[in-house]
């Protein structure tokens, strides 16, 4: 069994695959989620106000497109969900727990916008839908809860579900972002409460997602402890791909 402890102390990040047998961090992770939104506290991340960015692209595939389709990995209690469908287009939300996504459901009801949603309870790596389904993939706050080792299954698996062309947007931890005041750390990742995080600077994405996507916008977020990247990228077609330049971490 991984003991959060003990992982700190390693330097290299555990090598285990999302499915393979034996890793519980993740099962731990779930768990770390479950309990965020059944405390009935806030959660910490905000519930019902999309990001700045994410508004920019639903505005952007409004006007541009007038439709299409997006998929919201990781929706949490929906703020992104609700958003694209406000602004028209068919949203499909999917989360691995049911929690979150019943507060979406109560909310698209009330905000009239449940024949422009579809909810999913599955996991993100192992999504039940078709490649080449989707106009625009929103993840806010799930790669940066995967490990390196789970990354080819992402870009397989997740990747793939966009239409070449379409919109990919990611939010995940910059290095700047802090649990606490004062933490400090010393290396880009950290199993914390329970859960894997994985902190970013801006030369990553291009080293990361290069392959399969071009970058079209990196924003920096810091205020307070908080410090995220926002980045929009636009799916290549397969044969447009790059040649990988990923380098060991
Ligand atoms: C940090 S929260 C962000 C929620 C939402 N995207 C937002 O921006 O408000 C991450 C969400 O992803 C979900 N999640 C994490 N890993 C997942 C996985 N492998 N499959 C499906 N959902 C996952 C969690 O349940 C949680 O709702």
């Amino acid at each position: 069994m991984l003991k959060t402890k003990s992982l700190q102390g390693r330097c290299a990040e555990p090598r285990t695959a999302h499915h393979a047998p034996g890793t519980d961090l993740y099962q731990r992770q779930r768990g770390f989620f479950a309990q965020v939104y059944e405390s009935g506290s806030p959660t910490p991340w905000p519930s019902t106000e999309p990001t700045p960015a994410v508004g920019r692209l639903a505005h952007l595939m409004k006007r541009h497109k007038g439709g299409g389709r997006v998929l919201d990995l990781g929706c949490g209690e929906g703020r992104h969900t609700l958003l694209f469908a406000k602004a028209g287009l068919f949203t499909v939300g999917l989360d691995y727990l049911t929690a979150p996504l019943k507060t979406v459901a109560q909310r698209a009801r009330a905000k009239r916008l449940t024949p422009r949603i579809r909810l999913l309870l599955g996991d993100a790596l192992m999504p039940p839908l078709r490649p080449g389904s989707f106009d625009a993939l929103v993840d806010s706050g799930v790669f940066h809860h995967l490990k390196k080792a789970d990354w080819p299954i992402y870009f397989d698996h997740v990747l793939s579900l966009v239409k070449p062309g379409g919109y990919f947007h990611l939010t995940v931890f910059s290095t700047r972002f802090k649990h606490y005041p004062g933490e400090r750390r010393t290396r880009n990742w950290y199993v914390h409460r329970h859960h894997y995080d994985r902190f970013f600077v801006k030369r990553d994405f291009t080293e990361i997602f290069s392959r399969w996507c071009e970058i079209l916008e990196i924003e920096e977020e810091r205020e307070g402890l908080n410090g995220f990247f926002h980045v929009l990228m636009r799916t290549r077609p397969a044969n447009r791909r790059r040649v990988s330049q990923s380098r060991p971490c």
